[in-house]
């Protein structure tokens, strides 16, 4: 099956051109204007942008956590990104503490094994690293294609790992060529300050986000990057969110070393007023919080001066009765909100249409640089040739609404109901072929692909 793009606007993270896309399989075999060859189909991207397919390396579905399961499987959470033209996502494997790496890899196997619609990687969860989990890093590297550990510096007693273990598995992931990914708050000073404000009967979200100040991520944010520069690892922190933890990173990395910096979209829009709103605040109970309007434009700041890499979501969806939860106890909420549909959209209408990015810095920090630090590219994250064709055609000029009632997560709210985005998703490649077009989803589970990455070297 061979396929020609023809009259789109190019965009990568470095060019801006016109030319057609001639694909031939899975990849894209020639790039140039008016190319003179037979296609079995011919797409006319005429005033489209033409963009990589988005890559989202923060996701969460059917995930366990904090007593129930993020709402959407690997099927409904792949198509809903494909529909936001993300073609690849990088999901959490958790290690059960006192169990096995391979254990908890078989399980999400079992999950997700022929249930994707999109291509799909695995971050290892390392929760409890002990003489037995330091044997198993060199397997999940080099056999299992996972070259990167998620590590929690909060949520204790079940995901959180101390100091010693931070440092003993950055020494081992270093020496093949791995990563350490980082939740870096501060959790035992998170957990006196939810029991602090559970002691004084405050209970309501607001107390969520008071429970995680600022200075908890920036502490904790300056520890990581300083046990990475001690052990010689590459890092990269998930979910950065404010000023003080990326002054923290700033600072570290006036020492070249290499810690990157992903935030999450709600974090560059969205802010802290949310909570003040009674329970209606349990829609965005995530951690870290949402911030303050300074917070977002430290981060805006931070992708333009490329400290901050990487734009994800976090996708981690709850239903609302699963919300409900901690209707009585805001540490009861489950933490997490949906975005793997919206992310790539609001990011151009909030980002490149309202002046703050270019779209350069688009296709860079939604599509390109994730594949580079996590081993994926140039196999995903930009258009080239040998690349693999996953394109997305993007009318930078189509107004529309977000809502739940036509979205395609598997969440029965929106985080951004009712608002008016410019530029809509509408035609989606995934290796070669169209996943989407116009509203329609044209491939189902067992499409998708699980992605092998390569070691990576912590720089880009
Ligand atoms: O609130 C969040 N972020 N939920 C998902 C788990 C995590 O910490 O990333
Ligand atoms: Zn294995
Ligand atoms: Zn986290
Ligand atoms: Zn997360």
């Amino acid at each position: 099956m061979s396929i020609l793009i023809k009259n789109g606007r190019i965009i990568t993270a470095a060019d801006d051109y016109q030319a057609d896309i001639f694909i031939e399989g899975e990849t894209i075999s020639a790039i140039g204007k008016n190319l003179n060859v037979q296609a079995d189909e011919i797409i006319d991207a005429s005033g489209r942008l033409v963009i990589p397919g988005g890559i989202d390396p923060h996701v969460h579905l059917e995930m366990p956590f904090m007593g129930t399961y993020s709402s959407d499987n690997y099927e409904t959470g792949t198509r809903a990104a494909l529909f936001g033209g993300t073609t690849t996502v990088i999901d959490f494997v958790l290690q059960t503490q006192g169990k096995s790496l391979q254990s908890a890899l078989d399980e999400w196997k079992g999950r997700s094994n022929n249930n994707t619609l999109g291509d799909y990687s695995f971050h290892m969860a390392v929760t409890d690293f002990n003489e037995n989990t330091r044997k198993e890093i060199q397997h999940m590297v080099e056999v299992e294609g996972i070259t990167s550990f998620k590590t929690f510096m909060a949520y204790k007693g079940a995901l959180m790992i101390n100091d010693s273990q931070m440092v003993g598995l950055m020494e081992e992931v270093k020496k093949y060529g791995g990563l350490i990914n980082v939740h870096a708050t501060n959790g035992d000073m998170i957990d006196y300050l939810i029991a602090k404000h559970k002691a004084e009967g405050k209970l309501e979200p607001l107390y969520h986000y008071l429970s995680q100040p600022e200075v908890t991520e920036a502490e904790a944010s300056g520890r990581f990057a300083d046990m990475a520069n001690y052990t010689g690892c590459p890092g990269y922190i998930v979910h950065l969110t404010c000023e003080g933890a990326l002054n923290a990173v700033r600072n570290a990395t006036k020492r070249n070393q290499n810690v990157f910096v992903e935030t999450c979209i709600q974090y560059l829009i969205l802010d802290a007023s949310l909570y003040e709103q009674n329970f209606e605040g349990a829609k965005w109970v995530m951690s870290p919080p949402l911030r303050e309007k300074k917070d977002q434009e430290t981060l805006w700041a931070g992708l333009n001066q490329g400290s901050v890499k990487v734009v994800a979501t976090d996708h981690c969806p709850f239903m609302w009765e699963q919300k409900l939860m901690g209707k009585d106890d805001f540490s009861k909420i489950p933490n997490g909100h949906p975005a793997i549909e919206n992310r790539m959209e609001l990011l151009f209408s909030e980002g490149v249409n309202k002046g703050k990015i270019t779209l350069n810095k688009y296709v860079e920090v939604a599509c390109t640089n994730a594949a580079k630090i996590f081993g994926m590219f140039p196999k995903k994250g930009t258009i080239a040739i040998g690349s693999d064709a996953d394109i997305v055609l993007l009318d930078p000029n189509e107004k529309h609404i977000v809502s739940a009632k036509t979205h395609h997560m598997n969440v029965d709210y929106s985080s951004y109901e009712g608002w008016e985005l410019t530029g809509k998703v509408k035609t989606v490649l995934l290796r070669g072929k169209v996943v989407i077009d116009n509203n329609e989803c044209k491939v189902s589970k067992g499409y998708g692909q699980f992605i092998k990455r390569k070691k990576v070297q912590g720089k880009i």
